[in-house]
Protein backbone atom coordinates (compact mmCIF):
# COMPACT_ATOMS: atom_id res chain seq x y z
CA UNK A 1 0.00 0.00 0.00
CA UNK A 2 1.44 3.48 -0.81
CA UNK A 3 -1.16 6.52 -0.24
CA UNK A 4 0.67 8.41 2.48
CA UNK A 5 -2.57 9.27 4.00
CA UNK A 6 -2.87 5.72 5.58
CA UNK A 7 0.29 7.07 7.67
CA UNK A 8 -0.28 8.22 11.14
CA UNK A 9 1.01 9.67 13.88
CA UNK A 10 0.71 9.99 17.93
CA UNK A 11 1.82 11.36 20.62
CA UNK A 12 3.62 8.40 22.78
CA UNK A 13 4.11 7.67 26.79
CA UNK A 14 7.20 9.72 26.93
CA UNK A 15 7.32 13.11 27.18
CA UNK A 16 7.57 14.94 23.22
CA UNK A 17 7.85 10.72 22.41
CA UNK A 18 6.19 11.31 18.53
CA UNK A 19 5.21 7.40 17.97
CA UNK A 20 4.56 6.55 13.65
CA UNK A 21 2.64 4.46 12.30
CA UNK A 22 3.47 3.25 8.53
CA UNK A 23 2.21 0.72 6.21
CA UNK A 24 3.13 2.13 3.25
CA UNK A 25 6.74 1.65 1.89
CA UNK A 26 8.41 5.08 1.98
CA UNK A 27 11.08 5.09 4.43
CA UNK A 28 11.22 7.44 7.61
CA UNK A 29 14.18 9.37 7.59
CA UNK A 30 13.86 11.17 10.30
CA UNK A 31 11.38 12.53 13.32
CA UNK A 32 11.25 15.72 15.69
CA UNK A 33 8.50 16.92 18.01
CA UNK A 34 6.09 18.00 15.16
CA UNK A 35 6.62 15.33 12.80
CA UNK A 36 8.04 12.35 10.52
CA UNK A 37 9.47 12.71 7.29
CA UNK A 38 9.62 10.06 4.73
CA UNK A 39 11.57 9.49 1.56
CA UNK A 40 8.97 9.92 -1.81
CA UNK A 41 11.79 9.43 -4.21
CA UNK A 42 15.38 10.07 -5.13
CA UNK A 43 14.41 13.99 -4.71
CA UNK A 44 11.61 14.52 -2.66
CA UNK A 45 10.15 14.34 0.75
CA UNK A 46 7.52 14.16 2.89
CA UNK A 47 7.00 16.04 6.20
CA UNK A 48 3.82 14.62 8.01
CA UNK A 49 2.30 16.55 11.01
CA UNK A 50 0.69 16.11 13.77
CA UNK A 51 -0.67 19.33 13.91
CA UNK A 52 -1.85 20.62 11.11
CA UNK A 53 -1.05 24.39 12.13
CA UNK A 54 2.34 23.90 12.02
CA UNK A 55 1.79 23.19 8.09
CA UNK A 56 0.71 26.76 7.47
CA UNK A 57 3.94 27.69 9.51
CA UNK A 58 6.40 26.00 7.73
CA UNK A 59 4.81 26.35 4.76
CA UNK A 60 4.98 30.32 5.43
CA UNK A 61 8.67 30.31 6.32
CA UNK A 62 8.92 27.88 3.38
CA UNK A 63 7.98 30.06 0.80
CA UNK A 64 9.31 33.28 2.37
CA UNK A 65 13.15 32.14 1.45
CA UNK A 66 12.21 29.92 -1.74
CA UNK A 67 14.61 30.49 -3.97
CA UNK A 68 17.41 31.00 -1.76
CA UNK A 69 20.15 28.46 -1.59
CA UNK A 70 19.86 26.83 1.56
CA UNK A 71 15.96 26.72 1.19
CA UNK A 72 14.64 23.07 0.76
CA UNK A 73 12.10 23.33 -2.64
CA UNK A 74 8.75 23.24 -1.55
CA UNK A 75 6.37 20.98 -4.23
CA UNK A 76 2.97 21.06 -2.03
CA UNK A 77 1.41 20.75 0.64
CA UNK A 78 -1.94 19.35 2.51
CA UNK A 79 -4.21 19.19 5.64
CA UNK A 80 -1.02 17.47 7.71
CA UNK A 81 1.65 17.36 5.31
CA UNK A 82 4.23 18.99 2.88
CA UNK A 83 6.19 17.96 0.13
CA UNK A 84 9.64 19.44 -0.50
CA UNK A 85 12.73 18.82 -2.04
CA UNK A 86 14.83 15.46 0.32
CA UNK A 87 18.15 17.10 1.05
CA UNK A 88 20.83 14.79 0.66
CA UNK A 89 23.69 16.02 2.80
CA UNK A 90 26.05 15.22 5.50
CA UNK A 91 24.91 16.76 8.76
CA UNK A 92 27.09 20.35 9.41
CA UNK A 93 28.73 18.72 12.94
CA UNK A 94 29.76 15.82 11.41
CA UNK A 95 31.20 17.39 8.32
CA UNK A 96 32.91 19.37 10.43
CA UNK A 97 34.69 16.97 12.35
CA UNK A 98 35.31 15.43 9.47
CA UNK A 99 36.93 17.91 7.88
CA UNK A 100 39.05 19.26 10.86
CA UNK A 101 38.04 22.95 9.60
CA UNK A 102 36.03 25.34 8.22
CA UNK A 103 36.27 26.40 4.43
CA UNK A 104 35.50 30.11 4.36
CA UNK A 105 32.58 29.31 1.80
CA UNK A 106 31.25 27.36 4.33
CA UNK A 107 31.53 30.18 6.80
CA UNK A 108 29.88 32.83 3.69
CA UNK A 109 26.81 31.12 3.53
CA UNK A 110 26.59 30.14 7.72
CA UNK A 111 26.60 34.15 7.35
CA UNK A 112 24.43 34.42 4.50
CA UNK A 113 21.62 32.12 5.64
CA UNK A 114 21.86 33.57 9.54
CA UNK A 115 21.08 37.35 7.80
CA UNK A 116 18.87 36.09 5.40
CA UNK A 117 16.78 34.57 8.04
CA UNK A 118 17.12 37.78 10.11
CA UNK A 119 15.60 39.56 7.48
CA UNK A 120 13.01 37.39 6.50
CA UNK A 121 11.89 38.27 10.27
CA UNK A 122 12.63 35.25 12.16
CA UNK A 123 13.56 34.88 15.41
CA UNK A 124 15.09 31.45 16.18
CA UNK A 125 18.45 31.36 14.25
CA UNK A 126 19.37 28.99 17.09
CA UNK A 127 19.01 25.43 15.21
CA UNK A 128 20.64 21.85 15.38
CA UNK A 129 24.14 21.60 13.45
CA UNK A 130 23.28 17.93 12.71
CA UNK A 131 19.41 17.86 12.59
CA UNK A 132 18.86 20.82 11.15
CA UNK A 133 22.03 21.78 8.97
CA UNK A 134 23.24 19.89 6.32
CA UNK A 135 25.79 20.13 3.75
CA UNK A 136 25.19 18.64 0.27
CA UNK A 137 27.34 17.10 -2.42
CA UNK A 138 27.68 20.41 -4.11
CA UNK A 139 29.07 21.84 -0.57
CA UNK A 140 25.84 23.48 -0.56
CA UNK A 141 24.34 24.33 3.26
CA UNK A 142 20.92 23.87 3.70
CA UNK A 143 18.80 23.85 6.48
CA UNK A 144 15.46 22.48 7.42
CA UNK A 145 12.55 22.52 9.87
CA UNK A 146 11.38 25.74 9.73
CA UNK A 147 8.05 24.91 11.53
CA UNK A 148 9.01 26.56 15.13
CA UNK A 149 11.36 29.70 13.35
CA UNK A 150 9.02 32.05 15.40
CA UNK A 151 8.16 30.29 18.62
CA UNK A 152 11.56 31.71 20.38
CA UNK A 153 13.36 34.48 20.80
CA UNK A 154 16.89 33.04 20.25
CA UNK A 155 19.07 35.75 18.04
CA UNK A 156 22.21 33.90 18.36
CA UNK A 157 23.39 30.17 17.27
CA UNK A 158 24.11 29.32 20.36
CA UNK A 159 24.65 25.12 19.02
CA UNK A 160 26.59 26.18 16.29
CA UNK A 161 28.92 28.78 18.26
CA UNK A 162 29.03 25.66 20.90
CA UNK A 163 30.43 22.75 18.20
CA UNK A 164 32.72 24.90 16.87
CA UNK A 165 34.18 25.64 20.33
CA UNK A 166 33.92 21.79 20.83
CA UNK A 167 35.69 21.34 17.71
CA UNK A 168 38.87 23.72 18.22
CA UNK A 169 37.23 25.29 15.13
CA UNK A 170 36.29 28.85 16.48
CA UNK A 171 39.03 31.12 16.35
CA UNK A 172 39.25 30.35 12.33
CA UNK A 173 35.57 31.08 12.23
CA UNK A 174 35.39 33.89 13.37
CA UNK A 175 38.35 35.46 11.84
CA UNK A 176 36.53 34.46 8.56
CA UNK A 177 33.44 36.03 10.07
CA UNK A 178 35.00 39.11 10.50
CA UNK A 179 36.02 39.85 7.30
CA UNK A 180 32.27 38.99 6.12
CA UNK A 181 30.35 40.56 8.57
CA UNK A 182 31.38 42.79 11.45
CA UNK A 183 28.55 42.96 13.44
CA UNK A 184 27.33 39.60 13.34
CA UNK A 185 30.79 39.02 14.54
CA UNK A 186 31.03 41.70 17.35
CA UNK A 187 27.55 39.86 18.45
CA UNK A 188 28.54 36.20 18.43
CA UNK A 189 32.71 37.35 19.80
CA UNK A 190 29.97 39.17 22.68
CA UNK A 191 28.02 35.88 23.29
CA UNK A 192 31.39 33.94 23.57
CA UNK A 193 33.31 35.81 25.90
CA UNK A 194 30.12 36.18 27.94
CA UNK A 195 29.40 32.48 28.54
CA UNK A 196 32.75 32.05 29.40
CA UNK A 197 32.87 33.97 31.75
CA UNK A 198 30.07 32.87 33.27
CA UNK A 199 31.39 29.19 33.18
CA UNK A 200 34.50 30.51 35.04
CA UNK A 201 32.62 31.80 37.58
CA UNK A 202 30.28 28.88 37.94
CA UNK A 203 33.16 26.59 38.38
CA UNK A 204 34.72 28.98 40.76
CA UNK A 205 31.73 28.82 42.87
CA UNK A 206 31.57 25.29 42.55
CA UNK A 207 35.06 25.05 43.78
CA UNK A 208 34.64 27.15 46.84
CA UNK A 209 31.46 25.11 47.52
CA UNK A 210 34.21 22.27 47.41
CA UNK A 211 36.66 23.85 49.80
N1 LIG B 1 13.95 18.09 3.41
C1 LIG B 1 14.61 17.15 4.09
N2 LIG B 1 15.55 16.38 3.50
C2 LIG B 1 16.21 15.43 4.20
N3 LIG B 1 16.00 15.15 5.50
C3 LIG B 1 15.07 15.88 6.15
C4 LIG B 1 14.32 16.90 5.49
N4 LIG B 1 13.47 17.45 6.39
C5 LIG B 1 13.69 16.82 7.55
N5 LIG B 1 14.64 15.87 7.43
C6 LIG B 1 15.12 14.93 8.48
O1 LIG B 1 14.02 14.56 9.32
C7 LIG B 1 14.25 14.97 10.67
C8 LIG B 1 12.94 15.45 11.28
O2 LIG B 1 12.45 16.55 10.55
P1 LIG B 1 12.13 17.96 11.25
O3 LIG B 1 11.70 18.88 10.16
O4 LIG B 1 13.26 18.39 12.10
O5 LIG B 1 10.90 17.57 12.18
P2 LIG B 1 10.34 18.34 13.46
O6 LIG B 1 9.67 19.60 12.98
O7 LIG B 1 9.37 17.40 14.07
O8 LIG B 1 11.51 18.62 14.36
C9 LIG B 1 15.34 16.05 10.59
O9 LIG B 1 16.09 16.10 11.75
C10 LIG B 1 16.15 15.61 9.38
O10 LIG B 1 17.09 14.64 9.78
MG1 LIG C 1 13.31 19.22 14.04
Amino acid sequence: MNDFSSITLHRGRKKKELVVHNPTSYPLIGKGVQGAVFKLKEDRCLKIYLKPENVAKEKEAMLKCQGMSFMPKFYESGPNYIIMEYIDGTPLGHFLKEQGTIAESITQQLVNIKKEMKSAGFTNLDCHVNRHIFVDQQQIVKMVDYASTNDRQSPIPVRLLNTLSELGLIELFLTQVKGMDYELYSEWKNFLSKSKSKSKSKSKSKSKHRK
